[in-house]
């Protein structure tokens, strides 16, 4: 399977941004600026916005989902959510083992595991985030800690069960912090990827996953990523917040879509 078969996504994290009338003003004003796009447009949006934004664009381009969810179908977990209840809410995918997850809030491949099983099981799209920290990079342990996210992340999982997963190749180092890698070298880290989805699946489902680039996209870099074979959409956090951005990075991956075509 070639790679024009691999739509762009383009997905704006919001993270703990935006209350419910914020976000409804935004998506209204986003519409008319992305209606020529092709490019898929996903918004992770704050658990509040959720109902509001799926029930108000339900029949829109835009797809709305959460950015965390619980491993439990619900029980005693003060202050977490379980996945029926955003799929009820109308979230249609839910970002997993954010970085910020991670970090801040401890999150274990073996957790972030369970949580992409009972995605499956609920019917959300799981977008699997992974990266590697600022001191791992330097250590030259990209791969070995890419390799276990993916590994551990997707144990006991088969294909069949992940037929619309996508992977958010995401370095810890470059979320929120204005660096990022080059275009080049996330390239040769998603053909790595695609590698080990091979070992652990198959060649098709390695060449079917779509492979997001996150952390400090702008503008300015977003048509040079998108250039790239392997770099199939990416994840917006500071720019999703602004129209302009949000909306130019959207229109520019549909202009590289059309350009591969
Ligand atoms: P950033 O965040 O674009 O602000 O670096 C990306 C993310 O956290 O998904």
């Amino acid at each position: 399977m070639a790679e024009e078969s691999r739509q762009k996504v383009v997905i704006g994290n919001w993270k703990m941004h935006k209350t419910i009338e914020e976000a409804r003003s935004f998506v209204q004003e986003l519409i008319p600026l992305v209606q020529n796009s092709n490019s898929r447009i996903y918004l992770a949006v704050p658990f509040t916005a959720i109902y509001p934004l799926a029930q108000e664009f339900k029949d829109s381009s835009i797809t709305i989902g959460a950015q965390n969810m619980n491993d439990a179908s619900e029980g005693a977990f003060t202050g977490e959510i379980a996945g029926k209840m955003l799929v009820e809410a109308g979230a249609k995918f839910v970002l997993l083992g954010h970085s910020e997850r991670r970090h801040l809030f401890n999150e274990s491949n073996a957790f972030v595991n369970r949580k992409v099983k009972r995605a499956v099981q609920d019917g959300l799209q799981p977008v699997l985030c992974i990266g590697e920290t600022k001191q791992q990079h330097d250590e030259g342990k990209t791969e070995e800690v890419l390799r276990a996210q993916l590994q551990e992340g997707l144990a006991d999982l088969e294909a069949d069960q992940l037929g619309d997963l996508m992977i958010a190749y995401e370095p810890v180092w470059a979320v929120g912090t204005g660096h990022t890698p080059t275009p080049e070298k996330i390239e040769e880290l998603h053909r790595f990827i695609r590698t080990v989805l091979a070992e652990l699946f198959s060649e098709e489902f390695a060449q079917k996953v779509i492979l997001q680039y996150g952390g400090s996209v702008t503008p300015v870099i977003a048509e040079s990523l998108l250039h790239e074979q392997d770099i199939d959409g990416l994840l917006i956090g500071g720019a999703s917040l602004s129209l302009e951005s949000f909306s130019q990075i959207v229109n520019d991956s549909q202009l590289n879509q059309s350009s591969k075509d």
